[in-house]
């Protein structure tokens, strides 16, 4: 099973407007007609709609950086996944260590939060990742294991199918400090195990990883060779149109 290797940019906090609209816009224009990837961009909620219009018809998915489980009602200040899908987006990202550790989202709200997107239509991109200090106490894969397990409880096969894992470990992103090849292989290929024992074959061997933590034009093609690496989650280096589709070409 040949995985479509998959690229995304999460804008976070960044970005006005008018950039947001030239960023899109540089991306969608600077892709080749038949890129071998998948590609989208996650722009802040304010400016997905004017990011949705600025990519339509081209190969060029949008998502949002969060959303609630619940489909509607009194809850001030948030998005439901039915509204991410009903302005155009495709996906939405989930459980990112900046809402986990910042906002305090456990693994029970970015299962309920899976749910969610998936009821919407939307292709959540899950995110699991341990700490610097889990990582020299050896927990790495137990940490993995547990947000696994936790964000991912109750899924059938098919709705696993539909998502999308990002392995970010916390201790890489945004420092500059990349996972070596080696480290992020070891990771990604521990957590297609899980996906064997806790869904089946098929579905481990269909569903993408992206690898996210300081990825840059320059050491993309080196994390993305590696066999259970199927693509990118990638934070500062989205945030400029020539480094992130050398991103992309790397992928291609
Ligand atoms: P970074 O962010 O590429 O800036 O390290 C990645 C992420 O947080 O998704």
């Amino acid at each position: 099973m040949v995985r479509k290797p998959f690229i995304a940019g999460n804008w976070k906090m960044n970005m006005d407007l008018q950039s947001s609209i030239d960023l899109a816009s540089g991306i969608a224009h600077g892709l080749g007609a038949s890129e071998a990837c998948e590609v989208a961009v996650c722009p802040p909620s304010v400016y997905l709609a004017a990011v949705v219009k600025a990519v339509a018809g081209n190969p060029v998915g949008v998502g949002a950086q969060n959303c609630y489980f619940e489909r509607d009602g009194a809850f001030t200040g948030e998005l439901s996944a039915s509204m991410v899908s009903n302005i155009g987006c495709q996906y939405v990202i989930l459980g990112h260590s900046e809402r986990r550790s910042i906002f305090g989202e456990s693994d029970a709200d970015v299962n309920k939060k899976v749910f969610a997107a998936l009821e919407a239509g939307l292709t959540p991109i899950v995110c699991v990742g341990e700490l610097l200090e889990e990582r020299e106490a050896g927990r790495t894969l137990d940490v993995i294991r547990t947000q696994f397990e936790g964000s991912l409880a109750g899924l059938s096969s098919d709705q696993m199918q539909h998502c999308v894992i990002a392995y970010e470990p916390v201790w890489a992103i945004g420092t500059g400090k990349v996972a070596t090849p080696d480290q992020a292989e070891e990771v990604h290929a521990s957590i297609r195990g899980l996906l064997t024992s806790s869904f089946d074959q098929a579905t481990a061997e269909s569903v993408r990883i992206q690898y996210g933590g300081s990825v840059k034009p320059d050491n993309a093609s080196e994390l993305l060779s590696q066999p259970n690496i199927d693509g990118a989650l990638v934070g500062g280096a989205s945030l400029k149109t020539d480094s992130f589709l050398a991103i992309v070409k790397a992928a291609n």
